[in-house]
């Protein structure tokens, strides 16, 4: 394993709910390797208590910002800056929220206020965090910003709903961003788009069972674990991928290149 890949780097690490969270793995690996950030979350998954724990173990505070709320995110950016003593080199968006999906409503009966409540909490929040980070002046150059995506954005997943639509608006603001970013500070934005994974957003899927299990075999490498996530997200924050961006990069142990697997061919075969 690498050491120290982050010594010396300040950023934010957003959406760690529990122990499953992409977002709690990142901040592990990332203490790990000798970051300093600060940890946050939606003023209600507070409640939860658990972040606090994390934060203990990664010897840090908890801020609370709703992503969705301009004035919390220049809160949470004034306070982080003060704790942190500086500016940051990295921001990670780790959110997601469908109330569509939540309530088991399909693709053609949405509830048009929560479809808004969808785009504005998993796709707008990366464009507040970036165009408040900008206005702020609060990046350091060559800094470096990461949202996570999935591959519903390019293709069909019929339970995958709104948050389809979500996840094709976030990679999109991860390219306009980019650019302006890239111009103003040498600051680079991606999106990662991450296999299927057991978490608190993923498993509320309706059918995730079934996808788990079908990208699993059809991935010549499996599907990526949430852990693996955390470290790829670290490479990207580290200065050995300074000139990636605007890209949306998939981490999917290789699903989104695999038209059909040996596995695959066996279930559906006639001759068993
Ligand atoms: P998670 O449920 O652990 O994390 C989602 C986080 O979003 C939670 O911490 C939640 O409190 C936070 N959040 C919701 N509304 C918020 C708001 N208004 N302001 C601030 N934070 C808010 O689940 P997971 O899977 O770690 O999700 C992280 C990201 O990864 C999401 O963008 C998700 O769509 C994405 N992703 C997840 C996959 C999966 O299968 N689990 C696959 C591909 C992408």
């Amino acid at each position: 394993m690498p050491e120290n890949l982050l010594k010396g780097k300040k950023g934010i690490i957003t959406g760690a709910l529990d122990e499953n969270s992409i977002a709690w793995k990142t901040a592990l690996k990332a203490k790990e390797q000798g970051a300093k950030f600060v940890l946050t979350n939606a003023p209600i998954a507070m409640r939860m208590g658990a972040i606090n724990e994390l934060a203990k173990e990664c010897d840090t505070i908890v801020i609370p910002a709703d992503a969705t709320s301009v004035e919390d995110l220049e809160k949470l950016y004034d306070e982080a800056k003060e704790y942190l003593g500086g500016n940051f080199d990295f921001l990670l968006h780790s959110i997601g929220m469908s109330p569509n999906i939540r309530k088991g409503r399909a693709y053609g009966d949405l509830n048009y206020d929560w479809a808004m409540k969808s785009y504005d909490v998993s796709a707008v929040s990366f464009h507040k965090m970036m165009q408040v980070a900008e206005k702020k002046d609060i990046m350091n150059e060559w800094g470096s910003i990461v949202g996570l995506s999935y591959i519903a954005a390019q293709r069909v997943f019929p339970f995958y709903t709104d948050m389809a639509d979500a996840k094709a608006l976030l990679e999109s603001i991860a390219r306009g961003f980019g650019y302006r970013f890239g111009k103003s500070k040498k600051v680079r934005v991606n999106t990662i788009s991450q296999s299927p994974t057991v978490t608190t957003a993923g498993s509320g899927i309706g059918g995730f069972d079934a996808f788990y299990n079908f990208a699993d075999s059809v991935s010549p490498l499996g599907n990526a674990s949430a852990e693996a996530c955390a470290e790829y997200i670290v490479s990207l924050f580290s200065d050995f991928t300074r000139m990636v961006t605007m890209q949306n990069l998939y981490h999917d142990g290789g699903y989104s290149n695999t038209g059909i697997s040996e596995e695959i061919m066996e279930k559906f075969s006639d001759k068993k």
